[in-house]
């Protein structure tokens, strides 16, 4: 019923609907592309798909809404006023969300569904490192959760991503009036420089355990930069964890699909997907033996969590997926001292680590209980 509402909706509005949502959109793409290249565009997605489940009710984000008044795609009256709430509006006056814009996603997961499964995933990881005092958000972008979660003053924030997407949201923000002190700016190229050095200097606190949110941003790098990112968190104190996602190896090379977003996202915003995790046979099992033959395991780092979304009949193939891993050195390797990034001082764990988040329904990402006999492959 809701459905044929939504439907009657869009067929009424369509006259002013098309118009405007397509001059929203050019409006919205324009500084997107006059910066690109430069500034990330990409990270426009995740941000544009948080703002419509804010004006959705189902996500409630109002530091978001306010940051998009400050950003150079999202401030246009045109934008937040008009095409936002057109695009949502039916969806309210209906009481039925389409499963583009339905967050939390409908399972079992697609393509469309990707930017509100990695919110979901990534959430419940952060709300699982509440008892962690640090929090370091890699590649930003336009995120506002580090904000959120420094409410508490006890904590610190640091965000890292490259130094021109960092300057316009530094400009976004203080524009829309969010207090930037609360967070402290990393501005660091990944592929190039030692982020882990760079928050050192910053004032990160190698001795206490820390919360890395490396959301969207591992299929932007090259495979030697993805293992250092994992690295550096092995290294770190027992209890630090990092919640990552990722493109299927598979799906990102092999399938039209994945060919197809590709080239589409190189086209439109410059940048390059480059890596993806295999997810065969299972996830669990292949970012297992990843982090064994990398030698990451050996160094401290244990997988927690792992799910991979889209088809895993035999014969399709999942599109990525998402996981957490942990400091852990004692489970890794049996060894009962941990090294710094010199890898000479052993450098203990000073307060509580990350928690196992409580599983919510089958959507939830599921523990690896120990060594490699569970699977955490939610098929969907
Ligand atoms: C798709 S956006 C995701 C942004 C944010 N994590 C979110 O989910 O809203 C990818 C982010 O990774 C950052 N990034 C990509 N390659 C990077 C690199 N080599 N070094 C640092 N940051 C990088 C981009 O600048 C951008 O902010």
């Amino acid at each position: 019923m809701g459905r044929l509402r939504y439907l009657l909706l869009i067929v009424l509005l369509l006259p002013v609907w098309l118009p405007v949502l397509t001059l929203g959109f050019l409006w919205f793409q324009w500084p997107i592309w006059r910066q690109r290249g430069r500034v990330s565009g990409t990270a426009y997605e995740p941000f544009g798909a948080r703002l419509c489940y804010h004006l959705l009710g189902s996500r409630p984000d109002p530091l978001s809404w306010q940051l998009a008044a400050g950003l150079p795609a999202t401030r246009s009256w045109w934008f937040r006023q008009l095409a936002l709430p057109l695009l949502t509006g039916p969806s309210r006056l209906a009481a039925y969300t389409p499963s583009f814009l339905h967050y939390p996603p409908e399972r079992p997961l697609t393509l469309t569904d990707l930017l509100a499964a990695r919110t979901e995933f990534h959430d419940r990881a952060l709300v699982a490192a509440g008892g962690l005092r640090q929090f370091v958000v890699l590649g930003a972008g336009w995120d506002t959760r580090g904000f959120a979660w420094r409410s508490d003053p006890q904590r610190k924030v640091f965000e890292v991503d490259m130094p021109a997407t960092q300057a316009v949201k530094r400009a976004a923000l203080d524009k829309a009036g969010i207090d930037a002190a609360r967070v402290t700016f990393v501005a660091c190229d990944f592929q190039r420089q030692s982020w882990l050095e760079a928050l050192a200097a910053a004032g990160l606190d190698l001795h206490q355990p820390t919360f890395f949110l490396w959301e969207g941003v591992s299929m932007y790098l090259e495979e030697p930069a993805v293992q250092e990112t994992l690295r550096a968190v092995a290294r770190l104190p027992e209890g630090s964890a990092i919640s990552f996602d990722f493109f299927s190896h598979q799906w990102l090379n092999d399938s039209w699909t994945g060919k197809l977003v590709r080239t589409a996202v190189h086209l439109v915003y410059g940048e390059r997907f480059r890596f993806g995790f295999s997810v065969r046979p299972q996830v669990t099992t292949a970012l297992e033996l990843y982090l064994q033959e990398s030698g990451l395991q050996a160094c401290g780092l244990v997988l927690r969590e792992a799910v991979s979304w889209g088809d895993q009949r035999p014969g399709s193939v999942p599109f990525g997926g998402a996981a957490v891993c942990v400091a852990d050195q004692v489970r890794a390797t049996g060894q009962e001292t941990r090294r710094d990034g010199s890898g000479s001082q052993p450098i203990p764990a000073s307060s509580p680590g990350y928690t196992q988040p409580s599983a919510s329904g089958s959507s939830g990402p599921r523990r690896v209980a120990s060594g490699r006999t569970s699977s955490g492959t939610r098929d969907s």
